[in-house]
């Protein structure tokens, strides 16, 4: 895993959307995977401003959001659908037709991951998944416990998921949608590139077991070290514990061990 950690979440954020900014050069017709959460608005803002000052085009690109509530139309203020939409996609030149988002409320939801399996190989795969971490290491919304699931698929949340989440249900938990369909661990794992994002003390352990932990169901983000092209871009306090880090950009610092 190629670890880069930054002085501020700010500095997360502004390298996080050059990385996407820089692959759009690229690869123009970049196939990007998106998460929702409170770690990549930053991001997301700062790719608007880039995208608005002509250095981020999406015309060519595509975009698969990584997860949704199960049970919510996709208009609903607590959809991860109005988030991306408000956070990222309204603000930037991503064709809607290449815009692409799991449907909570379809009918038959089985029906509607494979859906998104097959339109995720029709774009021929993606190129850079950025993800987030949940502070229990889910990664999407595949959640910890005994098994993991490779395709997209409906999961059932965990408590502290639905704590974690509540703020876009006016705070309250029970309010919270109980399942949600998302990517699951092959889905991201075939992505060409993987950046992880990760700020804040909340995400410290999290981060520590993805990266030095053992690969198990139990923290899902560790099974990223299966992956040959991993990036984690963190705060200081994300990386607190990991075992050697180096914060880089502006204003860098020298090596830091710590613990
Ligand atoms: C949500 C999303 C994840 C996200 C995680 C962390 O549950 N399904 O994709 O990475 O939680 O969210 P936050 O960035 O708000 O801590």
């Amino acid at each position: 895993m190629d670890i880069r950690t930054f002085d501020s979440a700010e500095a997360v954020a502004a390298a996080v959307a050059r990385r996407v900014a820089e692959a759009l050069v690229t690869t123009p017709t970049l196939v990007l995977g998106l998460p929702s959460g409170r770690t990549p608005v930053a991001a997301y803002a700062e790719l608007r401003r880039l995208h608005a000052a002509g250095g981020a085009d999406f015309a060519r690109a595509t975009a698969f959001a990584l997860d949704e509530f199960v049970g919510i139309s996709s208009v609903h203020p607590g959809s991860f659908r109005t988030f991306m939409e408000r956070h990222l996609f309204q603000g930037v030149n991503l064709p809607a037709s290449r815009v692409h988002f799991l449907d909570g409320a379809a009918g038959d939801l089985e029906t509607e991951c494979e859906r998104y399996e097959t339109t995720i190989d029709a774009a021929g795969g993606i190129d850079l998944l950025l993800l987030g971490i949940g502070a229990n290491g889910h990664i999407g919304f595949n959640e910890p416990g005994d098994a993991l699931v490779a395709r997209t698929h409906r999961v059932t949340l965990a408590a502290t998921t639905r704590r974690d989440n509540a703020a876009l249900f006016g705070g309250d938990p029970r309010a919270m949608p109980r399942e949600a369909l998302s990517m699951g661990m092959g889905s991201i794992l075939k992505a060409t590139s993987i950046v992880l994002v990760a700020t804040g003390a909340r995400k410290a352990r999290g981060v520590e077991r993805a990266v030095h932990g053992p690969l198990t169901t139990r923290l899902p983000a560790s099974l990223l070290q299966l992956h040959r092209r991993v990036e984690l871009y963190l705060d200081r306090a994300a990386a607190g514990r990991l075992h050697t880090w180096r914060v880089e950009g502006p204003g860098g610092f020298d090596d830091t061990t710590c613990a």
